[in-house]
């Protein structure tokens, strides 16, 4: 607590030092961002020295009044219009109404944080914009990999870097799914259908386990990271709703995990941004992030690899971060400063050179898996396929046979994905080949 001594008088400045906080959205995020500014209020205010006040809530289906909130309501544009409200929390999720909201929220000269990753990677440029002009700030811890503070790690923790590549587990969903899977020979569905009780899911799941969830997150960093505008469209995604536990029982045995990853990679002026489910190593630190954790390993040119482990999703964990937004904006205050005066995305000058690299452009290794008829000379087949497009074999493995159907598992060398892919079709059109061919990438991060 602050204390100022005025002609004899102690004057304690903390009347004047509330800052008012609107929640718009009363769901995980939102409820679990009251009980921890409310449960951790003390602590809060020792750390800032202001009193965060939430003033109002506002919830689509609200029924009754929020204990300790002095307006509960239905409509979000009040609070972004509410003249004694600073902070405007965005936890309603979606495009609609939630761009409207925070854009007059901005335009009222409030301060907004968002757990939105959808809105940061796919509308964010026009809002920074706007809180640029007004002079306030539009904070987003929240938005990736829930409780890992990992926006602070890229844009402050390694300011001094250059960032070559980043790769993370950067949705617990699909993580929890993989893992309950792998261990526990659980069918997706009902995998599915626990994480969306727990509620880690995404309002539409098809979010998370296509990777569109991951992809947004991955957008976020990869402009933290390399200092380039969002570019959302430019991000390969695939999700992992096409895996198979053979997959995952083939890829262990030969020494894999496979992790659903957001990678991030700048090469000579290049960048590449995908999602898609990946064998890494048993061996590397990734591969042992299991259930709703998620995981971002990131090379910087002085540091090296380091790696920001923890919770992805979830009321507290998520709620940890959007309150660490908020108290930065408490300290700006308690500053005399109108707003943290780190630069949104971690750039005063974001870079506009930087060409983005297409899945086919690629080079990496990659998992096959080839179904075909239990006759002699298949597997020469396929390797001479694999050999006419330049394909080299890491690793070759017959499994057993159903009777009718072989399964042939294949590891390449490095390959270019737009090679990899006439290879392939070739191969399913080979008369022995009776089913698409699975494709796996596989990713080593230089170890
Ligand atoms: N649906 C998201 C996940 C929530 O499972 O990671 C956190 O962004």
């Amino acid at each position: 607590m602050r204390v100022f001594f005025l002609r004899g008088y102690a004057l304690n400045s903390i009347k004047s030092n509330t800052l008012k906080v609107g929640i718009c959205g009363y769901g995980t995020v939102g409820s679990g961002t009251l009980a921890l500014l409310q449960g951790n209020a003390k602590e809060i205010t020792r750390k800032t020295g202001v009193e965060i006040e939430v003033y109002r809530v506002a919830s689509r289906s609200l029924q009754v009044d929020i204990a300790g909130v002095t307006y509960s309501g239905t409509d979000p544009f009040e609070i972004a219009g509410d003249g004694e409200v600073d902070v405007v929390v965005e936890a309603m999720g979606g495009f609609d109404p939630a761009f409207e909201v925070v854009k007059k929220a901005l335009e009222n000269g409030k301060h907004v944080v968002t757990a939105n990753k959808a809105l940061i990677a796919e509308r964010g440029a026009a809002l920074i914009e706007l809180a640029e002009q007004k002079g306030v700030t539009l904070a987003y811890e929240s938005a990736v990999a829930g409780g890992i503070p990992i926006v602070k790690a890229l844009r402050e923790g390694l300011a001094a870097n250059r960032i070559d590549w980043l790769a993370g587990i950067i949705n617990g969903t699909g993580n929890f799914i993989l893992s309950e899977m792998m261990d526990k020979q659980r069918e997706f569905a009902d995998v599915l259908e626990e994480a969306q009780a727990l509620g880690y899911a995404e309002a539409d799941p098809t979010f998370d386990v296509e990777g569109i969830d991951a992809a947004h997150k991955l957008t976020i960093m990869a402009a933290i990271a390399f200092g380039m505008p969002l570019a959302f469209d430019k991000t390969y995604t695939e999700g992992i709703s096409a895996l198979t536990p053979e997959d995952i029982g083939y890829a262990k045995e030969l020494g894999y995990h496979i992790k659903h990853l957001g990678i991030a990679r700048l090469e000579n002026g290049w960048v590449q941004t995908r999602v898609h489910p990946t064998l890494i190593s048993t061996k590397h630190l990734l591969a042992h992030v299991h259930g709703v954790g998620n995981a971002v390993v990131v090379h910087g040119h002085a540091v090296g690899t380091t790696l920001y482990n923890g919770p992805g999703a979830g009321a507290e964990a998520t709620a940890s971060s959007v309150v660490a937004d908020i108290i930065d904006i408490a300290r700006a205050k308690a500053q005399g400063l109108a707003r943290p005066n780190v630069p949104i995305l971690g750039f005063e000058t974001l870079r506009t050179d930087l060409k983005a690299l297409t899945i086919d452009e690629i080079e990496t290794e990659y998992y096959l898996r080839i179904t075909a008829q239990d006759i002699i000379g298949v597997m020469a087949n396929v390797a001479s396929e694999l050999e006419r497009f330049g394909i080299g074999i890491d690793a070759l493995i017959q499994k057993e046979s159903d009777g009718k159907n072989v399964p042939i598992v294949i590891l390449t060398d490095k390959a270019r994905e737009s090679e990899l892919d006439e290879a392939i079709a070739a191969i399913e059109k080979l008369a022995s080949v009776t089913a698409p061919v699975m494709r796996i990438r596989v990713e080593s991060f230089g170890e």
